[in-house]
């Protein structure tokens, strides 16, 4: 089924992880997609991959979220060479975990810096050209931590639950212009992000997860294709959590 034929997609941080899931997903129900990232090969490779796997235009491109420029830039080099942008995935997150006490300055700005300006640059950026299509799905990749918090996280919760408030506002704003913004809360994913934690850490996140694992990329991957298709068309300014029911209600 390919309910995403001829729909231009942007996914941040898509060299690895939930992004390349992301990205990968978005491609195999026909959509071409643009994939930016830090990691400059490893960019480039993911979207080769892309295209061989599934014949659709994938383009991979160095950019730092955190660079309000670099940003503007890609975003309209993309509306330019793919013609229109109608999906974007903000995916592109860090952590930078410590207890309150010994959290430095700089680890606070940074998680912010990446997670939350990254997401504000780019629904900016790319706000604007939907706006002026009058339509258009965003989707901002935040975390059950930006619900519920979590100690050693306080950046991370912050950024995260920003990132909520902000998804909300957005819908709000953009929505007489036809464009939807709406935020998937992953849990607990298999990903680089958590194989840092240590094996007593899991156990006891593993304790709270109902469905009684973590959650594959593509797991997330699939409810972030779903709001960027016409299947969604009714849903906007939601947070859907997609953590194997650790947060109910
Ligand atoms: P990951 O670390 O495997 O992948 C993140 C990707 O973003 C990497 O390719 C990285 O190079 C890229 N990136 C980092 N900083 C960037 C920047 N300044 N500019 C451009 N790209 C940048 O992490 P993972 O697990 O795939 O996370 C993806 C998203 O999902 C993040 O927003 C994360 O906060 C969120 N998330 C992850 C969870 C997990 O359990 N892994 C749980 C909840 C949310």
């Amino acid at each position: 089924m390919a309910h995403l034929n001829g729909k231009n997609a942007i996914v941040t941080g898509g060299a690895r992880g939930i992004g390349r899931a992301i990205a990968a997903e978005l491609a195999a129900h026909g959509a071409s997609v643009a994939i930016c990232d830090v990691l400059e090969d490893e960019v480039a490779a993911a979207a080769g991959e892309l295209t061989s796997e599934y014949g659709v235009t994938a383009k991979g491109y160095a950019v730092d979220v955190s660079d309000s420029a670099q940003v503007g830039d890609f975003v309209s080099a993309v509306n330019g060479e793919f013609g229109s942008i109608n999906v974007l995935v903000n995916n592109a997150g860090i952590t930078r975990d410590n207890l309150l006490f010994r959290m430095k300055d700089e680890d606070f700005d940074l998680v912010q810096k990446v997670n939350l300006y990254g997401t504000f640059y780019f629904c900016r950026a790319v706000g604007r050209i939907m706006a002026k299509q009058r339509s258009g799905s965003i989707i901002n990749v935040a975390s059950i931590i930006g619900l519920i918090g979590n100690p050693g996280q306080v950046n991370y919760a912050a950024s995260k639950g920003a990132v909520i408030a902000l998804t909300k506002s957005v819908a709000k704003e953009l929505a007489a212009r036809g464009v939807r913004c709406n935020a998937v809360a992953p849990g607990f994913v298999e990903t680089a992000m958590t194989a840092e934690l240590d094996e007593t850490v899991r156990e006891q996140y593993m304790k709270l997860i109902p469905l009684g694992r973590f959650a594959e990329p593509e797991d997330i991957a699939k409810t972030v294709s779903f709001l960027a298709g016409d299947d969604s068309v009714y849903i906007t300014g939601q947070v859907l959590t997609v953590d194997g029911g650790i947060v109910m209600g």
